[in-house]
């Protein structure tokens, strides 16, 4: 299956998803960036996959966004993978990818919705913590939830040793959900995600 990855940074997931589903299951056929800087592109070029950017710096939700699509559109992907994506997508863009878009998100939905989800999980003095791979709808960091990893919390955690317990988990539940989509044992029906359970 195509599969087109979206960044907007250092691409530690697009990493993951490269080494572990890249030239099996899934194709990853494009990856674009928001932004100039991500160190996202250095691994997709490292990778030989076709990397681009589209700035998002001074245009309008609408303009970025039909841009993007058209973009992606060229490669009529079977999946789009948020990867550390730092972009609010306009409701148009999504109900284009509804149902073939997914993201990862550094908490354990529905809580913490939004940024600054590991200083909030220590400050509410939660236990554990986590991070949820999901299917993408209108709602931001709201729809169908896939998979999830849960940590613990630690009294002296500070947010940065949080997030990259965090993160190490991050690493190892997208690319599940990759595989998963991509081998047809994954699919959105509504409002829930729906796994063939011989997946697990
Ligand atoms: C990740 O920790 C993820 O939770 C959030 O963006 C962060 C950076 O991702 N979506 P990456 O290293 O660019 O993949």
């Amino acid at each position: 299956k195509k599969v087109v990855v979206l960044i907007s940074g250092n691409g530690s997931n697009l990493q993951a998803i490269i080494d572990q589903c890249h030239g099996q299951d899934a194709d990853i056929v494009a990856v674009i960036s928001n932004k100039a800087d991500a160190y996202g592109l250095e691994r997709a070029q490292n990778a030989d996959i076709p990397a681009q950017v589209i700035l998002s710096k001074g245009k309008t939700r609408e303009v970025f966004d039909g841009q993007l699509m058209e973009a992606i559109e060229r490669h009529q992907p079977d999946l789009v993978v948020l990867a550390g994506f730092m972009r609010i997508l306009t409701p148009e863009f999504v109900r284009q990818y509804q149902g073939k878009m997914i993201n990862i998100h550094p908490s354990l939905l529905p809580k913490y919705q939004g940024l600054n989800t590991h200083q909030r999980a220590i400050d509410a003095g939660d236990a554990e913590h986590g991070a949820s791979v999901h299917f993408v709808t209108e709602e931001l960091d709201g729809g169908p939830v896939i998979v999830q990893a849960r940590v613990p919390v630690f009294d002296d955690d500070a947010a940065s040793e949080l997030a990259a317990r965090v993160q190490t988990q991050e690493l190892r539940i997208y690319p599940l959900a990759v595989k998963w989509f991509c081998s047809g044992r994954l699919i959105m029906n509504g409002a829930h995600a729906e796994l063939d359970n011989a997946a697990l």
